[in-house]
């Protein structure tokens, strides 16, 4: 097994054993989740939440908004909550029990009532996002939430089927067992919610360069409506890895959960679930998990400061912004490269969407081709859909 230990000491799943199911258990209420609400859940159920057993009650989420803390004092930045209807679910009451059931009609899981709170979500919002302008995705997601959440417990009965590339949702255990055979006594985890273009390539190698192995872990929860879609990017991340990378240096696997573009709360967050995944480092590069300009570009490393490493327990690995460097011609960053903008390829995100809805291919020192003929296609396919 590998040696690192989960968060919290041991790896807590909530997925009982197949054949414990609904059947036999009596309800007292019955939820139906969205998607966003049932990939967390599907979290908790696999254990990358360690030592979350469920969504947070009351005090629990409270120390976790103002002091990123569990009421135990484990580092733990993001709340994990469920919001319900609070006219619907206003009989609802510590001990009872709610089957939590998907938008699908199927029933995925149990909680146990613990708590039951109205949470101040302006509050919410300033402290986990730093802001409570509701043009920010994060933000605009937590308001349009319903108002009252309860807090305890689940037992989940199955994981949620995904549309496809199935066999990459491996739970945190199966990973470890994986990272163990490969021998990999230290793996480096990667979190993105986009394509891999250079400068992710190029901090990915530069890692590999000092651990054993890589493990590839994209965010294929719910994302904004103008992020690549996940299935497109899964497709792009098999043909990187088929061009340019060892097959037994890397470990691509799916992360369920949904993307909060809460940057430096969020990359202590990205940075915990995969210590539980089973990895010794964690690379936080320029304005991770950030979103527009409401975070600095490197804040997202700074908030690590307020911990102690061993709180943390997972070895952070910090980049700089990177680009390919013309006269250098290599990627660089401001700490390996002398030579001013002029010399550099650094497109902004907005401008390669442009260019690849055109059908255009970026410069190869920004995205491999492979990759962008696959991001090409998508983004057709995309428009023919949303014309039919
Ligand atoms: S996100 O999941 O963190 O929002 P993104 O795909 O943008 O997704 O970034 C993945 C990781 O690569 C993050 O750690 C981010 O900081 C880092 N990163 C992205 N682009 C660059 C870049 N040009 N230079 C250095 N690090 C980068």
């Amino acid at each position: 097994m590998c040696a690192i230990a989960p968060h919290g000491g041991k790896l807590i799943e909530r997925l009982l054993p197949r054949g414990e199911n609904a059947i036999s258990v009596k309800t007292d209420h019955v939820v139906v989740v969205d998607k966003w609400t049932l990939s967390d859940l599907d979290c908790l159920a696999i254990g990358a939440f360690s030592p979350l057993t469920g969504f947070l009650g009351e005090a629990d989420y409270q120390s976790v908004v103002e002091s990123m803390r569990l009421t135990d004092g484990t580092v733990w930045p993001l709340p994990v909550t469920l919001a319900v209807d609070p006219f619907r679910y206003q009989g609802v009451r510590p001990g009872d029990r709610v089957l939590l059931r998907g938008e699908d009609g199927v029933d995925y899981a149990l909680l146990q009532v613990e708590s039951c709170y109205l949470p101040d979500k302006q509050k919410e919002a300033s402290f986990v996002f730093r802001t409570t302008d509701e043009a920010h995705p994060g933000v605009q997601k937590l308001y349009a939430k319903p108002a009252l959440y309860l807090g305890g417990p689940v037992e989940v009965w199955r994981r949620p089927e995904p549309e496809r590339f199935g066999d990459y949702y491996l739970t945190p255990a199966q990973t470890r067992e994986r990272f163990a055979e490969n021998g990999w006594k230290s793996v480096v985890g990667f979190q993105t919610r986009n394509p891999i273009h250079r400068a992710h390539e190029y901090i990915q190698k530069a890692a590999l360069e000092i651990v054993d192995g890589l493990f590839l872990n994209p965010l294929m929860g719910e994302t904004k409506s103008d992020d690549v879609p996940a299935a497109v990017r899964m497709k792009s991340y098999l043909a990187l890895l088929e061009h340019y990378y060892p097959k037994d240096r890397v470990l691509l696997a799916a992360f369920p959960a949904a993307m909060r573009y809460a940057g430096p709360r969020e990359a202590v967050f990205h940075a915990l679930v995969r210590k539980n995944y089973g990895c010794t480092h964690f690379i936080v590069g320029r304005d991770h998990a950030g979103v527009g300009d409401y975070y600095g570009t490197y804040d997202a490393q700074h908030i690590f400061r307020q911990f102690k490493p061993e709180e943390v327990g997972i070895q952070l690995l910090f980049f700089e912004h990177s680009y390919y460097c013309r006269t250098c011609q290599g990627m660089v960053t401001a700490k390996t490269c002398p030579h001013d903008a002029s010399h550099h390829i650094a497109l902004s995100g907005t401008k390669v969407r442009a260019m690849l809805r055109e059908g255009q291919t970026p410069p190869p020192e920004y995205s491999r081709p492979e990759v962008a003929r696959i991001l090409i296609e998508g983004m057709r396919e995309q428009e023919v859909r949303s014309h039919r």
